[in-house]
């Protein structure tokens, strides 16, 4: 007689629950599979995105076509136009549109039409502008000192530090006439720049390149506290710059750059 030990069902339950469990387990994913995918076999979010992607195609290709130009040579032979030929069609309809008019002076383009017609206005008046300037011995404000020492650092490449100047690259400002000369000079050439020869401490001064208005788009208070800065540093002493008279000048900005010739002499 068989004991149940010897029953195979018995002997292999730990293999046959094994496989079991197995076979649920692949059942359960396949199920999963199955239910969670659209039979078509189509992914809704790829075919979403394809979509999109097809109709920014389209309008490329559309725009692309547009662009295209196309000739007949022949008679039922047509053929695209040379890119040259477009390049060419393209800047005569840039030439014919008419140009966005330059709205602020900071836009003017040094040597352009604009940049002369600008020169010949009636400027403001500088005697104005030198009238306001404070007695010699105002007491200068230190935040003001403060102020235009940090914004000389752009002027320290040229002019020096110690404003000794750098031949050829900058003239000397310490004890420069024209630093603690006329006012409205300093604001100009702060707008405008400076070129060719300059008569400056009893000698004639021929700089390597002109100088550039490098803080003309600066606020008034800037302008004016580095300007005050140069006029009481480096042994200079001289009657501050004031903010209001460096905006009544604010419409040199544009114009072309000075020359000696077009500065009060100090
Ligand atoms: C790229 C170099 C350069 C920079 C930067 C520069 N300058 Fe000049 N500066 C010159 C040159 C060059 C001249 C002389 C131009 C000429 O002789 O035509 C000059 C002339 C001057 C003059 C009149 C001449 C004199 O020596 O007194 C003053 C004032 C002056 N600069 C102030 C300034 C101030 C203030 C700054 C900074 C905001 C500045 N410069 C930045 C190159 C520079």
């Amino acid at each position: 007689m068989s004991s149940t030990s010897d029953n195979p069902l018995t002997r292999f339950s730990a293999f046959i629950w094994a496989l079991g469990v197995f076979s649920l387990f692949g059942v359960i994913v396949l199920a999963l599979k199955l239910f969670s995918h659209d039979t078509t076999g189509k992914n809704p979010l790829e075919e979403a995105a394809a979509a999109k992607r097809y109709e920014v195609r389209a309008g490329v290709d559309a725009a692309q076509k547009a662009g295209f130009a196309y000739k007949e040579v022949e008679k039922g032979k047509t053929v695209q136009v040379p890119p040259h030929d477009v390049f060419a069609s393209l800047g005569e309809k840039l030439l014919s549109e008419k140009p966005a008019p330059v709205a602020v002076d900071a836009q003017i383009v040094p040597g352009s039409d604009r940049a002369t017609a600008k020169s010949t206005e009636a400027g403001p008046d500088m005697s104005a502008v030198d009238k306001r300037t404070p007695a010699a011995d105002t007491p200068i404000d230190p935040a003001v000192m403060a102020k235009g020492q940090a914004t000389f650092a752009l002027c320290a490449a040229c002019h020096g530090p110690a404003g000794a100047g750098v031949p050829p690259v900058g003239p000397p400002l310490a004890g420069s006439e024209w630093v603690t000369g006329p006012v409205s000079n300093l604001i100009r050439i702060q707008f405008r720049g400076l070129q060719g020869p300059l008569h400056v401490k009893g000698a004639v001064f021929t700089p390597l390149a002109p100088m550039t208005p490098v803080i003309a788009t600066q606020d008034d208070e800037t302008i004016a506290a580095v300007l005050t800065f140069v006029r009481n540093s480096f042994g200079n002493k001289a009657a501050p710059v004031l903010p209001e008279q460096v905006k009544m000048l604010r419409s040199e900005l544009g114009k072309p750059m000075l020359t000696e010739a077009d500065l009060i002499k100090p």
